[in-house]
C-alpha cells in the first residue's frame, strides 16, 4: 500500500473575490478553518509580489489561526524571504512569479539560476522550514532543485489538466507519462514529490495513484465547486476520490 496522500487546500481564490469588492468577505481564513474541518492535511497560500489576493494579513491571520501546517507559496525575493523568516510557517514553496500573468503558469527555471537560488533556500533551510520548488517534471530542474537542497518539488501538473481540458488526449497521456517518471526519479534522488495545479475530480485519479506524490496542492477548482456545493462538501468529494485512487 502506498504512504497516504495529503490535500493541501489553497484558498487564494476566496481572497480574489474579496478583494474584488475590496471590504471583508468572503474571508479566507473562515474558510481555511471549513477546510482543515472537511479534511485538509494543510493549506496553501500565496502572497503574490502585487498582492492580489492573499494579503500580509491574511498570513498573519493563518499563522495565528490555523491547526493545520501552512505552505506559504512565494517568489524568490528578498521581500518574501524577509516575511518567510519572520512568520516561519512549515513550509515554503518557491513559485515564478510575473506580473503579467493570470495564475502561476510555468515551473521555476532552477537550473537557470541555481547559485542565486541555492543561497536564497539555505537561510530558510537553517531556521527549519521545510522548502519546495514548483517545477516543470523535467530531468534538468529536478536533478538542480535536488542539488541545491531543496526537500521537497512540486511537479507542475497544468499541461496536464489543459490537455485534458481540451480534449488533446494523446498530449494528456504523455504528459501524464512524464509526471508518472519524473515523480519517481526525483523520488529516487530522495526528494519528497508533491503536485498541483489546475487539478479537478476529473483529472486527479491517476496522479492521485502515483505512489511516489506525498502531498496535492488544489485550489481553483474546489473554490468554484464551492459555489455549487459548498466548500466543505466539494473538500470531502475530492479527499474521497484521491483515497479511492490510492488503493486500487
Ligand atoms: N501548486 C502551486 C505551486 C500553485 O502555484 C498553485 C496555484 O496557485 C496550485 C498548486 C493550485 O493550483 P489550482 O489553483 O489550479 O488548483
Amino acid at each position: 500500500m502506498s504512504d497516504p496522500l495529503r490535500l493541501g487546500v489553497n484558498i487564494d481564490h476566496v481572497a480574489t473575490v474579496r478583494n474584488a469588492r475590496g471590504g471583508s468577505t468572503p474571508d479566507p481564513i473562515r474558510a481555511a478553518r471549513l477546510a482543515e474541518e472537511a479534511g485538509a492535511d494543510g493549506i496553501t497560500a500565496h502572497l503574490r509580489e502585487d498582492r492580489r489576493h492573499i494579503s500580509d494579513a491574511d498570513i498573519e491571520g493563518l499563522m495565528a489561526t490555523l491547526r493545520v501546517p501552512l505552505n506559504f507559496e512565494m517568489a524568490a525575493t528578498e521581500e518574501m524571504h524577509a516575511i518567510a523568516l519572520r512568520h516561519r510557517p512549515h513550509a515554503i514553496c518557491l513559485v515564478p512569479e510575473r506580473r503579467e500573468e493570470r495564475t502561476t503558469e510555468g515551473g521555476l527555471e532552477v537550473a537557470r539560476e541555481e547559485n542565486r537560488l541555492a543561497h536564497f533556500i539555505a537561510p530558510l533551510l537553517d531556521a527549519g522550514l521545510r522548502v519546495s520548488i514548483f517545477i516543470a517534471a523535467d530531468t534538468r530542474q529536478i536533478e538542480a532543485a535536488h542539488r541545491i537542497g531543496s526537500q521537497v518539488v512540486e511537479l507542475h501538473t497544468g499541461a496536464y489538466c489543459d490537455a485534458h481540458a481540451e480534449g488533446r488526449f494523446e498530449d494528456r497521456d504523455a504528459e501524464m507519462k512524464r509526471i508518472a517518471e519524473m515523480a519517481a526519479y526525483a523520488n529516487e534522488l530522495g526528494l519528497e514529490v508533491h503536485a498541483g495545479h489546475g487539478l479537478t475530480y476529473e483529472t486527479v485519479p491517476p496522479i492521485a495513484a502515483l505512489p511516489e506524490i506525498k502531498e496535492l496542492n488544489i485550489g481553483h477548482f474546489l473554490i468554484g465547486e464551492a459555489i455549487f456545493r459548498g466548500l466543505s462538501p466539494a473538500i470531502k468529494e475530492m479527499r474521497s476520490i484521491m483515497d479511492r485512487s490510492r488503493t486500487v
